[in-house]
């Protein structure tokens, strides 16, 4: 069997290898995934923009995510998986914050969780932490709180918001998270950053010297064009194949070229000479 990737591995990774990290929302793409040897996978809430057609990552909530997050997780047996904490799942409070996080992981089979923010949720951070629940933290461009930011904007362009930025992964190393997604921010920002921590940084839009990276599976693959960030790198242009396909597949119907013969089921002769056939 397979040995999944663990938390101290990816504690003991930083300075040493860089860690990659991809979002998966189903079954299929979580066993592909692994197969590629990929660290980490995040059920990300990215699932409300780039699977179920919403507008921003709001509308999702812990029904959703626990049904794809357990989907990913009978995919992956080597990658850890990381279950994002939907907007409102842990912001009221920090007792509903651990009784969602431990569904995560005892419903949906998830080896941590991820949320959003700094300092500010910095108690439910040790509370999850305490009771053994692992914790990615998420800092700079957090979509949940785009309509504060007023859109999906480079974060830390300042140095006031530079200086709040590293406080703020100061302060989630120091509650426990074994490592910090960096959104949205300046290069040479990251790397301060990523320098200031002793967790790993994984980064997305945030250059090349955090200690990991981590992509939407859809941008990577080239499924979902609606809103491409600068930082995507496309490695495949699978929209094109897919609707290339799916004509010669609808071409073939309508001029009844498919199904072909090998396609189909047969009776012997015997029964269908009892038919009269
Ligand atoms: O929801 C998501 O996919 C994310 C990643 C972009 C980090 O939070």
């Amino acid at each position: 069997m397979t040995k999944r990737v663990t938390v101290p591995e990816i504690l003991a990774s930083k300075g040493n290898r860089k860690l990659s990290e991809l979002t998966a929302y189903d079954y299929p793409t979580a066993l592909l995934a692994d197969k590629s040897g990929i660290d980490m996978l995040l059920v990300g809430d990215s699932l409300a923009m780039v699977v179920l057609g919403h507008e921003d990552t709001l509308s999702v909530g812990m029904t959703e995510m626990l049904h794809h997050t357990l989907a990913v997780s009978r995919g992956a047996s080597r990658a850890m998986v990381i279950g994002d904490m939907p907007f409102m799942s842990y912001q009221a409070s920090v007792e509903q914050a651990l009784i969602n996080a431990a569904r995560f992981m005892k419903e949906a089979r998830a080896q941590a969780v991820k949320l959003e923010g700094g300092a500010r949720v910095v108690p439910q951070i040790r509370a999850m932490v305490e009771a053994g629940i692992p914790v990615q933290g998420h800092i700079g461009l957090t979509p949940q709180s785009a309509a504060q930011f007023g859109g999906f904007k480079v974060q830390a362009k300042t140095a006031e918001a530079a200086r709040v930025l590293i406080e703020d992964a100061q302060a989630l190393a120091e509650a426990g998270c074994f490592s910090i997604v960096l959104e949205a921010v300046p290069a040479s920002i990251a790397e301060m950053v990523t320098q200031a921590v002793s967790i790993p940084t994984i980064g997305i839009g945030a250059g090349p010297a955090c200690d990991g990276q981590v992509l939407v599976v859809h941008d990577v693959l080239g499924l979902y064009d609606r809103f491409v960030p600068k930082f995507v790198k496309r490695y495949a242009k699978l929209d094109d194949l897919i609707v290339e396909a799916l004509s010669r597949y609808r071409e073939e119907v309508e001029q009844g070229i498919f199904p072909g013969p090998e396609h189909g089921f047969m009776i012997s002769e015997q029964e269908a000479q009892k038919l009269g056939k």
